[in-house]
């Protein structure tokens, strides 16, 4: 028996639109926990996700790069190629990045194209502070690490993301299904 192989990737055996849902916002805003429960429901719902987050692409493929707003783009612009080869794999990919700028957005569009959702995690700085998770928003107060977003490095609010979460006024689970309910159409084959 033989099998026969083509070059082409037009089927890639997964039931589903890829798309890539990017969740932006303050450090401690909920970006990491909403894309932890998403990709959980997504998957129990038969889809294939992939997640890209900050810290972790930081530890490793990106720890060349510090918090200078240029190395802040260049870590969005490869964070957003991977995505793009992702989509190009038909996969969903939730990536969670702080994504400051108004300008390292529109590169991440430009990158992604069309199937780019943007997701605004908006949380007041005072609460992020207040939950300060992993303690950093005390070491950037303490002046003990620099560039530090929303205390000494800039942090410009959304004002047309595809959809707007105020984190702080609703539980996690209430943030996942919203994000829910707006993909869910777009990464359903039959939809
Ligand atoms: S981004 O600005 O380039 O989009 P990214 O999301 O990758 O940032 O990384 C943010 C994470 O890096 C934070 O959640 C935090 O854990 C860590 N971090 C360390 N130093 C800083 C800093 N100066 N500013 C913001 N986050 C920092």
């Amino acid at each position: 028996m033989s099998l026969s192989f083509s070059s082409e990737n037009s089927f890639s055996g997964l039931n589903q639109k890829g798309m890539v849902i990017w969740l932006f916002g303050l450090s401690g805003s909920g970006k990491t926990t909403i894309s932890t429960l998403l990709k959980e429901k997504l998957e129990k719902e038969g889809f294939f996700t992939v997640t890209l987050d900050g810290d972790v692409l930081r530890s490793g493929i990106n720890k060349d790069l510090g918090f200078s707003e240029s190395d802040r783009a260049e870590n969005i612009r490869r964070a957003a190629e991977i995505a793009k080869l992702m989509l190009t794999n038909n996969i969903i990919t939730i990536c969670s990045f702080i994504t400051p700028l108004k300008d390292h957005r529109t590169l991440a569009a430009e990158i992604i194209g069309k199937e780019y959702f943007e997701v605004y995690l908006d949380c007041p700085l005072a609460i992020c502070q207040e939950r300060d998770v992993k303690g950093l928003y005390k070491n950037a107060g303490l002046n003990l690490i620099k560039n530090f977003t929303g205390v000494s490095a800039k942090f410009e609010p959304a004002i047309n993301a595809n959809l707007m979460i105020e984190t702080h006024k609703e539980s996690p689970v209430e943030s996942r299904d919203k994000v829910f309910a707006e993909i869910i159409s777009k990464i359903c084959l039959f939809a």
